[in-house]
């Protein structure tokens, strides 16, 4: 691996935690239709596209509806979870982001924000993080999703840094599959057995620092 002169950055479950916000929007859905929606079924949605995540909801669920219907579900789960991160602030940052961040500046550091979510710019608006980042890639700008690797190709070309130079931190498997299809450095965040494809794993962005994006 070259030296790394861009990091790129998932969103839902590396900066923020926001899956706590879907589950609930989702699982109000699913109790709509009549059925429940746990958390370990919220495992599976985690890096998902909101459509693939519906289909997958209404899978769990045993129903069958139009292409039509579900792009009404999808709004109106999209409606409630809007109201949720509506009220999200900078304290809902997840821990060490903002040193590692800072950290990252001092060293001249390239920045981009790679997500596959279409409430993007809202959330970073919201958490008053939309400053730290060189480019903003998210769900509006791309036409595939992880684990192809569009949305961080994307993400390198508007930072005019080559793939090879850059470090990508995701939580979801399909995430750091599309890192790797990038031919980026991958740092996986969460569980190493989950993650096991990434080049390294921590806990969260409290466990970083620049000794370790340069291995
Ligand atoms: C990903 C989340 O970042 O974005 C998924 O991990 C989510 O859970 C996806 O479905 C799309 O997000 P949104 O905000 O466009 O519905
Ligand atoms: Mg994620």
């Amino acid at each position: 691996m070259g030296t790394i002169r861009a990091c790129i950055f998932d969103l839902d479950g590396v900066v923020v935690d926001t899956a706590k916000y879907h589950y609930l929007a989702w699982k109000r859905l699913a109790q709509e239709m009549g059925f429940d929606f746990t958390p370990e079924d919220n495992e599976k949605l985690k890096g998902v596209s909101r459509m693939d995540s519906l289909s997958i909801l209404l899978n769990i669920g045993g129903i069958k509806i139009s292409e039509e219907e579900k792009h009404q579900l999808a709004e109106k789960k999209n409606n409630w979870y809007k109201e949720y991160i509506d009220t999200m602030t900078p304290e809902e940052v997840l821990p060490g982001v903002v040193n590692f961040f800072e950290e990252l500046k001092l060293n001249h550091i390239k920045m981009a924000l790679g997500s596959a979510s279409k409430n993007a710019q809202s959330i970073l608006e919201k958490t008053n993080l939309s400053h730290w980042f060189d480019a903003i890639i998210d769900g509006t700008k791309t036409q595939e999703a992880k684990p192809n690797p569009e949305v961080f190709l994307l993400g390198a070309r508007e930072l005019g840094i080559e793939p090879k130079h850059c470090a990508v931190f995701e939580d979801a498997e399909a995430g750091i599959q599309a890192a790797l299809n990038a031919n980026m450095y991958c740092i996986g965040v969460g569980s190493p057995q989950v993650l096991s494809k990434a080049h390294q794993v921590i806990p969260g962005l409290f466990d970083m620092n620049m000794a370790k994006l340069n291995v």
